[in-house]
C-alpha cells in the first residue's frame, strides 16, 4: 500500500479527534491486513507516475472539482488521460484535473445542489462523510467552508482516484480513510455527518442510523440520502432478490417510514428536504465508466420500474438534528 494516510493524523493532532488516533490506526491496520487488493501494486505504480504539485489553483464551488494546470507545468495531455484511466471506473464527479475533463457515471454535482440549500452552513465545521466514494463530495464540502472533511469508504480504487487529485493540491482539510462505518469509534464530535447512498446497502438500517448518530456531537446535523419507495409510514420494500440489478440492496423504506425511524431513535427536527427520481441523464455510462448504468437497470418497456419490476430508483434526502 503506497498511499500515505498520515495527512489526516497530522491535521487532527492537538484537536478533539486526536484521542481517536490509536483506534483509527488499528482499524486501518486490520483493514489492510484482511483486505489486500490484488491490483494495489499496479495502482501504486500508476499513481506514483502521475504529476505531483502543491501550487495549483483550484475551484471547489463549480459543478466540477477543478484543479488548474499551472502554466509552468509541461504535461503530455494524452498520457495523462491514460494515467487517469488506469483508475476506471470513475463513478462520482465530474472532475477537471489539469484540463482533463472526467465525465463520471454520476452527475454528483446535481445531488450536491439538491442537498446544500437545506442544511446548516458548513462554515468552519468538522464534517464526516460515510461512504464518500472517491471524495468528490469532500472537496465540495471544503468549498462550502468545512474546516475538516473526513470521508471513509472501503473501496480501494476510490482511494486512488482521490489521491490522483489530492497529489495536485496543497495540504488541505479533505481526507479519505479506507474504512467501513462499523469500524469507526463513536466520535461524538462531528458537527455534520453525511451518509449519501449507503443505507440501502446495510442489512441493519436502524443500527446503521445509530452508528451515524454516535459520530455527531449533541446539536450536530445528520444528512441522510438513500433510495426510497413511494408509500406511507408503513411502507418498506425488502427486495427478495436484486434491485435495479444490484445484489446488495436490503432495505428501501418510504420517506415517511424513514422519518419515523429517525424520530423513534431520538433525532429532532426530522424533515425530508428532497425527493428525486433518478434519471438516465444523472446516472449513465460514459467514456470514464463503460459498464452498464441506470438505463440497463430499468424495465426496457416501462422506465418507471426497475428491471425486476420494483419502483424505479427514487432518492430522498432527510435532515435531522442530534438532541
Ligand atoms: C452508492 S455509493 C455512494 C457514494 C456517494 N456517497 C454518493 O452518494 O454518490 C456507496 C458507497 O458506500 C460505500 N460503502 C458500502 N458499505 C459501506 C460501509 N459499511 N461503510 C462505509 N462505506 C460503505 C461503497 O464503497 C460505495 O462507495
Amino acid at each position: 500500500m503506497g498511499i500515505d494516510l498520515e495527512a489526516f493524523f497530522e491535521h487532527t493532532k492537538n484537536t478533539d479527534l486526536e484521542q481517536f488516533h490509536p483506534q483509527l490506526r488499528q482499524a486501518l491496520q486490520q483493514h489492510f491486513e484482511q483486505k489486500s487488493h490484488g491490483r494495489s501494486g499496479e495502482w501504486d505504480t500508476a499513481l506514483n507516475s502521475m504529476p505531483q504539485l502543491d501550487t495549483a489553483s483550484f475551484s471547489f464551488n463549480d459543478h466540477s472539482v477543478t484543479i488548474l494546470k499551472p502554466d509552468t507545468l509541461k504535461l503530455d495531455q494524452s498520457s495523462y488521460v491514460q494515467q487517469l484511466k488506469a483508475f476506471m471506473p470513475w463513478r462520482k464527479g465530474p472532475w477537471n484535473l489539469l484540463g482533463v475533463e472526467i465525465e463520471t457515471e454520476w452527475h454528483s454535482d446535481w445531488k450536491w445542489q439538491r442537498i446544500i440549500p437545506h442544511i446548516s452552513s458548513l462554515e468552519g465545521r468538522q464534517v464526516l462523510d460515510i461512504g464518500t466514494g472517491n471524495g468528490y463530495f469532500l472537496y465540495r464540502m471544503l468549498g462550502a467552508g468545512a474546516s475538516l472533511a473526513l470521508g471513509i469508504d472501503p473501496t480501494r480504487i476510490f482511494l486512488y482516484q482521490f489521491h490522483a487529485a489530492q497529489r495536485l493540491l496543497p495540504p488541505n482539510g479533505a481526507h479519505l480513510l479506507p474504512l467501513r462505518s462499523e469500524h469507526l469509534p463513536a466520535f461524538g464530535r462531528f458537527d455534520t455527518v453525511f451518509c449519501l447512498g449507503v443505507l440501502y446497502h446495510r442489512r441493519s438500517p436502524i443500527d446503521h442510523i445509530q452508528e451515524l448518530m454516535s459520530y455527531l456531537r449533541p446539536g450536530g446535523e445528520l444528512v441522510l440520502e438513500t433510495l426510497v419507495v413511494p408509500g406511507d409510514i408503513d411502507t418498506i420494500l425488502v427486495p427478495p432478490k436484486r434491485y435495479a440489478k444490484m445484489s446488495n440492496v436490503w432495505f428501501l423504506p418510504s420517506a415517511k417510514a424513514l422519518e419515523n425511524m429517525l424520530q423513534k431513535l431520538g433525532l429532532k427536527d426530522v424533515r425530508t428536504v428532497d425527493i428525486n427520481q433518478t434519471t438516465t441523464k444523472e446516472q449513465r455510462a460514459t467514456d470514464w465508466m463503460t459498464f452498464h448504468s441506470l438505463a440497463d437497470f430499468l424495465d426496457p418497456h416501462n422506465p418507471s420500474l426497475s428491471a425486476e419490476g420494483h419502483p424505479a430508483p427514487l432518492r430522498a434526502t432527510i435532515v435531522a438534528t442530534k438532541a
